[in-house]
């Protein structure tokens, strides 16, 4: 848009109100003002378009919406005023104008030209030409060697997730393998392109389509080991591969959720974890129960922002690092952008629907519960009778110090049953632990 610095006109959406994204997320031209002096001007280089900007727009993601009045203006020039949020939580910026009274970035000195990455700008997205934004919640790229905007694209949210993925769940050595569904997603590409680097060897469940087969050689050419059609994760062909290999499979990674995302589990090791980091049907994973308790499966869940959240900023500052180092290398590569140009803004975003999200999928996601089973027996399978005898005694001890007593024992006396046949005493014992399930019984 035409600019000085001080008149700045940009082309944003605004979303005066949560609901479906194609209706209600539009294109204004909205005049900011002028830059506030704790404040500074960005001027968007790339900004993301991500599954989770929808589900926040439809209003299916747990963030306040604070709307702010913005001065829009129309074709004739004429001035209105529109009550909304702009959205976009991703992106990366060039400092355009350091407020008199800005202070410092969150990792250092900031100044004009300097590449920036928004951390949280409120009511000010990223879906805009320009915006103005608070320095404390900027990062400053300070090594731009080797980089572009596009490649950064992702450094908020899709890189390190799939860099959390396979380093924060479980220890993940190399020549093991991991499965992952949502494989062709730009998580997912990540995921095979990083697994690659580091020896984890990665199986990769997609949907069929008509180019299924050149889907199948890009995720090749990335890294990837196996890929399968999700159809085919049941086949006899597909059990007899993934349970001959050479390594364990321990670590599932879903984005899908549903009932076929529980089936990556059938695939996994005995004690290997699941990992839902997604919901892209918007369907929770069923959770069977000899998963947890025969095969003892840990079910877990990844949020990014938990980073950001829990962590100062040089942490996950390495962390950046570390992943802006490997596309300096050429290791891992941007495959999935999609140019949303402002002018086919309408029929590409039109497109995009937010789903439902159900209840147990924040406990995994957002609360980062993690699901476990227990099976008492896997104490005396997985261990010699010393160790459990240690733990015996150690109860002994308790029992012996009158810390804990039995308390729900029912005594059932041979005698109580009466006279009778074998059948008709079967008949009453069975009716009798029946209708005292909650005790525990010793015949004497
Ligand atoms: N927890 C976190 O911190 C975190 C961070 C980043 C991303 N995410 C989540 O991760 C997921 C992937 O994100 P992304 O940006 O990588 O996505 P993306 O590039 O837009 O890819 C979407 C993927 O979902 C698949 N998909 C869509 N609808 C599906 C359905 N009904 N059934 C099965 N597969 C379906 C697509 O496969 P097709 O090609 O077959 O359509 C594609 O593989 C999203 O759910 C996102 O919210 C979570």
């Amino acid at each position: 848009m035409s600019q000085s610095s001080n008149n700045i006109v940009s082309r944003a959406v605004i979303v005066e109100k949560l609901g479906n994204p194609a209706e209600v997320a539009k294109v204004y031209n909205v005049s900011l003002g002028d830059l506030p002096e704790n404040k500074v001007l960005v001027q968007a280089l790339v900004s993301s378009v991500n599954p989770v900007d929808n589900l926040i727009i439809a209003g299916l993601f747990p963030v306040p919406f604070l709307a702010q009045d913005f001065s829009t203006i129309k074709e004739n020039s004429s001035q209105t005023k529109v009550n909304g949020t702009i959205p976009g939580g991703e992106g990366i910026g060039k400092v355009i104008k350091v407020g008199q009274n800005a202070s410092v970035a969150m990792n250092g000195t900031l100044k004009v030209g300097d590449w920036v990455v928004p951390m949280d700008l409120g009511v000010y997205g990223t879906w805009a030409d320009y915006y103005h934004a608070d320095p404390k919640a900027l990062v400053v790229i300070k090594n731009k060697t080797g980089l572009t905007p596009e490649s950064l694209s992702s450094i908020t949210i899709n890189l390190p997730t799939a860099y959390g993925l396979l380093k924060d769940i479980i220890p993940l050595k190399a020549g093991e393998y991991i499965i992952q569904n949502g494989a062709n997603s730009e998580v997912g590409k990540y995921i095979i392109q990083m697994a690659h680097v580091w020896g984890i060897r990665t199986v990769n469940v997609i949907r069929d389509r008509s180019n299924y087969k050149a889907l199948e050689n890009e995720l090749k050419s990335l890294g990837a080991d196996i890929v399968i059609k999700d159809t085919e994760i049941k086949s006899d062909e597909t059990v007899k591969l993934l349970s001959s290999l050479d390594a364990p499979i321990k670590l599932a990674i879903n984005c899908v959720g549903g009932n076929s995302a529980i089936l990556l589990a059938d695939h996994l090791c005995e004690d290997g974890t699941y990992v839902v980091y997604g919901s892209m049907t918007g369907e929770d994973v069923p959770v069977p129960y000899p998963y947890l308790v025969a095969k003892n499966i840990s079910f877990r869940g990844f949020k990014i922002f938990r980073l950001y959240e829990k962590n100062p900023v040089n942490v996950w500052m390495e962390r950046w690092d570390d992943i802006m180092n490997l596309i300096r290398e050429g290791k891992i590569q941007k495959t999935s952008t999609h140019l949303v140009k402002w002018e086919s803004f309408g029929e590409v975003y039109g497109s995009m629907t937010g789903e439902d999200v159900p209840v147990p999928y924040p406990y995994l996601v957002a609360k980062n519960i993690s699901f476990r089973g227990f099976k008492i027996f896997r104490l005396y399978e997985k261990n010699p009778v010393n160790v459990w005898m240690e733990r015996w005694d150690d109860i002994m001890n308790l029992i012996r110090e009158g810390k804990i007593q039995k308390t729900s024992t029912h005594l059932v006396k041979w005698e109580s049953f009466g006279e009778g046949s074998v059948e008709t005493l079967q008949k009453k014992v069975q009716d009798a632990i029946t209708s005292t399930s909650k005790v525990s019984f010793v015949f004497n």
